[in-house]
């Protein structure tokens, strides 16, 4: 696996899992939690060390239940949550913290490795309160890292001027097609990794073509080569699969290089 360091020092595999519709009657979104761990117990047995998982999914007592069924230890995993920005979750600073600590208890863990803003709020102003409750967990060591999801630059930098710690990471949505590339080069520039999610499930069919074509000279599968661009960029990945072949598929990208005339055509994909 590989890793990046984050500008608060701390290290990120640069692929990890989705988790969105694990655990999950049908794998439906909204289905029952069954607290099946049977995609996650997969995940982990083919070295998936990074756990996306958010208060939203409903399913952070599976993650936590598939962790403690592994044989491997706390300290090699890298759990992601995120506090949602509906009214219930930040009306208060209270109501923060209180989530906050039901994360720590539906994971069962004493502190999680990434805690995120999953959506912006309605105001610069509110993000930072709600991120100054975050940063009092940091303090406490019960959140290692805290970062955002969905902000775009103003929001973003706004954050980054007037926040006492920094945000780490900004996961959005990126796929060939809509790699959002203003938003990736400003988190880049201010020393945010960019993390994508839904790098493979919005892609279109025509640009899915192309990508199977260049797919064939390097003898790999559409999807290694999407997540392979990603990571070449600087980004962190999160592909989410039920299938253990796709998830074997997904993590085994590090054997090729993009040639420069492939890395460009995949670039202007959002072009097509
Ligand atoms: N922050 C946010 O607002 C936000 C929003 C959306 C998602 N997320 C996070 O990002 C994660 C990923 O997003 P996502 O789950 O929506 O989409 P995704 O990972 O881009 O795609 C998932 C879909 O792709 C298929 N797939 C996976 N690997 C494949 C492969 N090698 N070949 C062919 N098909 C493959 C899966 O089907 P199979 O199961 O059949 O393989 C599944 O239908 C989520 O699980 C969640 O953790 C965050």
């Amino acid at each position: 696996m590989k890793y990046l360091k984050m500008n608060n020092g701390m290290m990120i595999p640069v692929i990890g899992t989705g988790t969105n519709t694990f655990g999950k009657e049908n794998n439906d979104f909204g289905g029952k939690i069954t607290y099946d761990t049977k995609e996650l117990r997969s995940a982990i047995e083919l070295d998936y060390r990074l756990i996306d998982t958010a208060i939203f999914y409903r399913n952070e007592a599976v993650i936590g239940k598939a962790v403690k069924e592994s044989a491997v230890d706390r300290s090699e995993f890298f759990i992601t949550t995120k506090i949602p920005s509906e009214k219930e979750f930040k009306e208060t600073d209270e109501h923060v913290a209180h989530y906050v600590e039901k994360s720590l208890e539906e994971l069962d863990m004493d502190y999680i490795d990434l805690y995120l803003i999953h959506f912006p709020l309605e105001t610069n102003e509110e993000n930072l309160r709600v991120w100054r409750v975050l940063e009092t967990f940091v303090d406490k060591g019960r959140i290692k890292s805290i970062g955002v999801s969905n902000f775009n630059e103003d929001q973003l930098g706004y954050l980054i001027k007037h926040a006492r710690i920094k945000p780490v990471l900004n996961q959005f949505q990126s796929y060939p097609g809509k790699h959002n590339q203003p938003l990736i080069d400003f988190c880049k520039a201010n020393d945010v990794i960019p993390e994508a999610y839904q790098s493979l499930a919005k892609m279109d069919d025509k640009t899915k073509d192309k990508l199977i074509d260049i797919a064939k000279s390097y003898n790999k599968t559409w999807s290694q080569i999407v997540l392979n661009y990603q990571v070449n960029e600087g980004m962190v990945v999160i592909p989410k699969s039920h299938n253990h072949q796709h998830q074997s598929e997904n993590i085994d990208i590090f054997d090729f290089t993009l040639s420069e005339k492939d890395i460009a055509t995949i670039k202007n994909m959002d072009n097509l």
